[in-house]
C-alpha cells in the first residue's frame, strides 16, 4: 500500500462526480435502510486497504448523496462550489491546518486578514470592519450578537464576560416577525429567551415595518439590539436598513443585520438599492456557502467595530502562544478554538472570480430565478406569491393540496429539486437560484418538469 492510493481513488471518484453532476437524479435515491444496508454492519474489527475505504464509501454513499452542487438543485438556500474552490478545499485537509493561533499556521492567519479586507472592500462596509470565519450563518448569527451583547451591556457599565447575564440590566431585543429561526437560535444561547424577543409586524413581503418599530421602541434607552435582515429566506426582500439604522442609533442601540445570503446583494451596483443603509449598521452575519458556492462550512461574521468582537471572543492561557498585535489570532474572533482554515476556499475564489465575476455570479441567478418565475407564472393556476427581487422564488399551485402533491411529484421525478414553506398562511413551493452552473437551458427544463408535475396532480385530484 502507498498513501496516496486513497488519494488517488478519492480524486477519481470526487472528479467523476463532479463532471456527471449535472446529469444525475438530483434528490437521493435510496431511503435510510437502503443506506444502512449499504455502509452499515458491525464494528470492523480489523484493517481494511484504505483505497478500498473509499471505494467503498463512495460507491455505497451514491445513492444517497444529493446533488446539491448541480445547476437544478433549488432547494432552501444552497450554493454549489466553483471548482476552484473545491480544490482549494483539498489542500485545507490536506495541509489540515489549525487556524486557532497564529503560530499554529501563519499561512491561515495572513489569508484570514487578507480576505477580510476584500469582502469589507466588496460589500462597501466601513473600513474599520473586521470578519470572523465561522461555520456558518447560524454561528455568525452568534458571533456577531454576543459581540453586540457585549458593547450594549458595556455601554451601561456592566462587563457581561466577567459579571455574566444574571444580574445585568435588561437587554431589550427587537426582532422582525419573519427573523431566521438561527437568529432566534444565536439569541437563546447568549441568554435571551425566544419569548423575551420584541417582535416588529412585517409586510406582505416579509419586511420589517419601520413605522412599526418606531412605535415599539417610543423613547426607550438603555441596551438594546435591532436584528434586522437583508434577505428573507423566503421572499429575499430586505428590511429598511437605513430608517431602522437611523432610529435605532438615536437610541444608543446595536444594529446587526442578517444576510445569510442578501447580504451579497450589496456586491451589485443596481439590486444595492435594496440595502440601503447597509454600511451604517454595527454587524452582519453571511454565509460563504451559499452564494459564493464555496464548499461547506463557511460563515462570516462581519462587526464594524472589532473591539467589541474580541471582547466577547477572546480567551487567554499561557500555553496559547501570542505573538505581536499585528498577527491576527482566529480565536479572537470566534467562537471556537481550534478551527479548520475554512478561508482558503474563499481565497481562491476570489482570487478566480475577482469582483466581476461574483457580481455577475448574484447578478446571473436573480436573472434566472425571474426567468423560472415568468415561466411559471404564464400557467393557469400557477401563482408567485412574492416580488422577485433577488434569487428568491415562491410558487403556488393552484391550492395547498396541489402545491405538496406539486413538491412532492417534483423531488420524485429528479429532474430538479425544490422544497416547500408555508408562506404568510399559504403553501408554496420555494425555489432558490444560488448556484454558479446553473444556465437558462436548466432553468427551462426545471420549469417544463414543474409544470409536468403540476399538470399531473391535477389530472388525478
Ligand atoms: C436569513 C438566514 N439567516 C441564517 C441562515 C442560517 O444559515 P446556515 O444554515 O448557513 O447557518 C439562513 C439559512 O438559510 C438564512 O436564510
Amino acid at each position: 500500500m502507498t498513501p496516496d492510493n486513497p488519494l488517488k481513488a478519492a480524486y477519481d471518484h470526487a472528479t467523476r462526480y463532479i463532471n456527471d453532476v449535472a446529469q444525475r437524479h438530483v434528490g437521493a435515491r435510496a431511503g435510510r435502510a437502503d443506506l444502512f444496508a449499504a455502509l452499515g454492519g458491525p464494528l470492523p474489527a480489523g484493517a481494511t486497504d484504505p483505497a478500498v475505504v473509499i471505494n467503498h464509501l463512495a460507491l455505497a454513499a451514491d445513492p444517497g448523496i444529493v446533488a446539491t452542487i448541480g445547476p437544478r438543485y433549488f432547494g432552501f438556500v444552497t450554493g454549489g462550489s466553483v471548482p476552484v474552490t473545491v480544490a482549494a478545499d483539498w489542500l485545507v485537509s490536506s495541509w489540515d491546518q489549525n487556524a486557532c493561533l497564529y503560530v499554529t499556521s501563519p499561512a491561515a492567519s495572513v489569508l484570514e486578514d487578507i480576505v477580510s479586507s476584500w469582502i469589507v472592500e466588496l460589500l462597501e462596509l466601513p473600513a474599520t470592519a473586521g470578519v470572523g470565519f465561522v461555520t456558518g450563518c447560524h454561528m455568525a448569527n452568534f458571533t456577531c450578537l454576543a459581540a453586540a451583547r457585549h458593547e450594549v451591556l458595556h455601554r451601561a457599565g456592566w462587563n457581561v464576560e466577567t459579571q455574566g447575564l444574571q444580574r445585568a440590566p435588561r437587554v431589550r431585543v427587537f426582532v422582525g416577525g419573519e427573523v431566521h429561526v438561527s437568529a432566534v437560535g444565536a439569541l437563546r444561547y447568549l441568554g435571551f429567551g425566544s419569548d423575551e424577543l420584541e417582535m416588529v409586524p412585517v409586510d406582505d413581503q416579509g419586511r420589517m415595518r419601520a413605522d412599526a418599530l418606531r412605535a415599539q421602541l417610543g423613547d426607550a434607552s438603555g441596551p438594546i439590539i435591532v436584528c434586522a435582515q437583508a434577505g428573507n429566506v423566503s421572499t429575499g426582500a430586505s428590511d429598511p436598513i437605513a430608517e431602522i439604522v437611523a432610529m435605532a442609533h438615536a437610541r444608543g442601540a446595536w444594529v446587526h443585520v442578517d444576510g445569510a445570503f442578501g447580504l451579497w446583494a450589496a456586491a451589485v451596483p443596481e439590486l444595492r438599492p435594496q440595502l440601503r443603509g447597509i454600511d451604517t449598521a454595527d454587524s452582519w452575519a453571511t454565509d460563504a456557502h451559499k452564494w459564493l458556492n464555496v464548499p461547506y462550512d463557511s460563515g462570516l461574521a462581519i462587526v464594524a467595530d472589532t473591539a467589541p468582537l474580541r471582547a466577547a471572543m477572546g480567551m487567554k492561557a499561557s500555553y496559547l502562544q501570542r505573538g505581536n498585535d499585528e498577527e491576527r489570532i482566529g480565536m479572537d474572533w470566534t467562537p471556537e478554538s481550534s478551527r479548520r482554515a475554512r478561508v482558503v476556499p474563499l481565497y481562491a475564489l476570489f482570487r478566480a472570480l475577482g469582483r466581476d465575476g461574483i457580481e455577475a455570479l448574484v447578478r446571473r441567478n436573480c436573472a434566472l430565478a425571474r426567468r423560472i418565475a415568468e415561466r411559471l407564472a404564464a400557467e393557469t393556476g400557477v401563482t408567485i406569491l412574492n416580488e422577485v427581487v433577488l434569487n428568491q422564488v415562491l410558487v403556488r399551485f393552484a391550492d395547498d393540496d396541489t402545491t405538496r402533491d406539486t413538491i412532492a411529484r417534483v423531488q420524485a421525478d429528479g429532474t430538479c429539486w425544490a422544497g416547500g414553506a408555508f408562506w404568510q398562511g399559504q403553501q408554496a413551493m420555494r425555489i432558490a437560484v444560488s448556484n454558479w452552473s446553473t444556465t437558462e437551458d436548466d432553468i427551462d427544463r426545471s420549469a417544463d418538469a414543474m409544470l409536468a408535475c403540476y399538470r399531473a396532480s391535477r389530472a388525478t385530484s
